[in-house]
């Protein structure tokens, strides 16, 4: 029962209360990285969410995306450091496979290892649940690609004129890692 609690807690909060107090105790102990949290995004995420949306997205999904996220159940998340929203994701759970819709951080924040943080985070998430974890990246986006490849991402496929683009449609890499 207890167990069963946990794990629903979990699934709201993706965070270990005890660093924040070691932070206070041992400032120098505990990393910034570590007392970032992980939880659920709510409607009044939206604005937040949808202003690094567009500052990272030539074509950025407009908030009816993100309704249409919340209506169909997917888990949507947002990264925030003392109510800041650092970045997003959002992961699509099927039988068997989980797919990683979207995951994007603040231009100002990256590169400081958040946007790892959040997809381990959906590792984490899909473990026992799904065995396949699935994602689109355009052939383009160099910083995402490196990030995959070096979780453990392999390439399985293109997906032709997935994406929009300036000049018609561009291709998508289709990316997977097992989920042991
Ligand atoms: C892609 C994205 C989510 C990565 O998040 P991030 O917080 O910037 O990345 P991290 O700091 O966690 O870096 C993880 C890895 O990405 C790669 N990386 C990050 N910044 C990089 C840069 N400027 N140049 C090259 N590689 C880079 C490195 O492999 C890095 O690994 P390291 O930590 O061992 O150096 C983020 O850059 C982003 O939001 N981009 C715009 C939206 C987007 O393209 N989303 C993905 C759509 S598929």
């Amino acid at each position: 029962m207890f167990g069963m609690m946990l794990e629903k807690i979990k699934d709201f909060v993706v965070y270990d209360a005890d660093r924040e107090f070691y932070a206070k105790v041992f400032p120098d102990s505990v990393g910034r990285k570590d007392l970032m949290r992980l939880r659920k995004m709510r409607s009044s995420d939206l604005p937040g969410v949808l202003a690094i949306e567009r500052a990272n997205y030539q074509f950025p999904w407009g908030e009816d995306i993100f309704k249409d996220c919340f209506k169909a159940n997917y888990s949507c998340w947002v990264c925030e450091e003392s109510d800041n929203i650092l970045g997003y994701c959002i992961l699509a759970m099927a039988v068997g496979e989980a797919h990683v819709l979207n995951i994007c951080v603040a231009p100002a924040e990256q590169g400081q290892g958040i946007g790892r943080k959040m997809m381990e985070n959906l590792i984490e998430m899909s473990r026992g649940r799904a065995e396949t974890l699935f994602l689109e990246v355009r052939p383009s986006n160099a910083v995402a690609i490196a990030l995959y490849e070096d979780m453990g991402f392999n390439e399985i496929g293109i997906r032709k004129g997935y994406y929009p683009a300036k000049n018609g449609r561009e291709d998508a890499i289709m990316l997977a890692l097992e989920i042991f």
